[in-house]
């Protein structure tokens, strides 16, 4: 099976389920803006809040690797029940796009999944505000997990987990910005970078993954394997991402392409090709990327040329396929002998593919 294949199998398992989850949670107490604007995100309807049918969601991988983890540790595997799980789910996906709705405004993107984002509709302030409020739903719908089957002890270490991680994804995002003004980022600070704003959620999810489906009494090494495993493949997801955000065609990614560049980001192609290019291009690169001023189109072709020309996007891509690796060594740790055993945590291993080699 295609490795693109393979993702449509995973999402079309658990799509409908955490949208409905997500859809219960927008049901209360909220105003016809919020749910409209949060809705929109979710890409259920329109600017108008009009009902679409077949928008972009977004990909759900994180929820989608959570629920894999939670069936894969549960004694019954895909048969197990869905239901105590699914909070859990919606909690993940609500902070990741609460993520997207603010990471829109700081990178000054007008898209994403192909259309307008929420600030380039509604303008910044009450975007902040609609992010902040996603955020927040997000632990509401948590909170309710424990009403739903899962025992008071495991929601509250799931609450702490996920908290901790939404501090590290804002810690890892405040790196990200402040990158962009300076040329003194090694690769350590990098991987550190991108752990925080990135992989942070990936290690959550299949942590509480781990945490939701375990019999009891919980097996730690399993969550430390399957949190190192979701840490790793975030980290390799991240570094596609970059590759996607040079060398992606915004027809596929629904997002504006050349944004890192102009942004002077300091994504893994950029570290690489600062230090190893020619002396010419490094020349060139150095001047272009010490300025403050918009880089100009002419330049951006230059930079594209010039990481080319250095062998960047391949670097980049191996250092991705070398963390998938890592990570499928931390799932075998994981689970030994059980891959071809286990239904969940084989279709989790075979969806690695697809996120270190997917063009959306
Ligand atoms: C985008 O994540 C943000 C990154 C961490 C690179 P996804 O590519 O998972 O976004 P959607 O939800 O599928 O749009
Ligand atoms: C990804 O940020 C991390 C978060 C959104 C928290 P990026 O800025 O690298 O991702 P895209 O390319 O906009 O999706
Ligand atoms: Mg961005
Ligand atoms: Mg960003």
């Amino acid at each position: 099976m295609s490795q693109n294949q393979e993702f449509t199998r995973a999402l079309t398992r658990y799509a409908a389920a955490i949208d409905a989850e997500i859809k219960e949670e927008l049901g209360i107490r909220l105003d016809e803006f919020m749910r409209g604007a949060i809705s929109y995100q979710f890409g259920w309807v329109d600017e108008n809040f009009k009902e679409i049918e077949g928008g972009n969601s977004g990909k759900k991988l994180r929820p989608v690797m959570y629920l894999l983890a939670y069936q894969a540790c549960h004694p019954l595997g895909f048969g197990a029940p869905l239901a105590p799980a699914l909070p859990v789910a919606a909690c993940l996906e609500m902070i990741h796009n609460y993520s997207l709705v603010h990471d829109d405004i700081e990178d000054d993107d007008r898209a994403r999944r192909g259309r307008p984002t929420i600030w380039a509709l509604w303008g910044k302030p009450k975007a902040i505000n609609v992010g902040d409020c996603l955020h927040v739903l997000a632990f509401r719908r948590l909170h309710r997990a424990a009403n739903k089957g899962l025992t008071q002890e495991r929601t509250l270490r799931i609450a702490e987990s996920t908290s901790d991680m939404s501090v590290r994804l804002s810690l890892g995002q405040h790196k990200d910005m402040s990158f962009e003004d300076t040329l003194e980022v090694t690769p350590e600070m990098y991987i550190d970078m991108i752990g925080g704003k990135t992989a942070a959620i990936f290690s959550c999810a299949l942590e509480c993954g781990a945490i939701a489906g375990l019999p009891e009494p919980l097996d730690e090494s399993v969550v430390f394997n399957l949190a190192t495993f979701g840490l790793k493949i975030g980290l390799a997801f991240q570094i596609r991402d970059d590759i996607l955000g040079i060398w992606g065609l915004s027809s596929e990614t629904g997002k504006p392409s050349g944004s890192d560049i102009r942004r002077r980001k300091k994504s893994l192609p950029v570290i690489y090709a600062l230090t190893h290019a020619t002396d010419a291009d490094r020349e060139q690169l150095l001047e272009i990327y010490q300025r403050t001023d918009p880089v100009k189109p002419a330049e951006e072709q230059f930079i594209m040329d010039a990481f080319e020309r250095c062998g960047a996007k391949v670097f980049s891509q191996n250092q991705a396929e070398k963390l998938r690796s890592e990570a499928e060594a931390a799932l075998a740790e994981a689970m030994p002998d059980s891959i071809e055993k286990n239904p969940p945590l084989k279709q989790l291993h075979d969806l690695c593919a697809f996120l270190v080699e997917r063009s959306f």
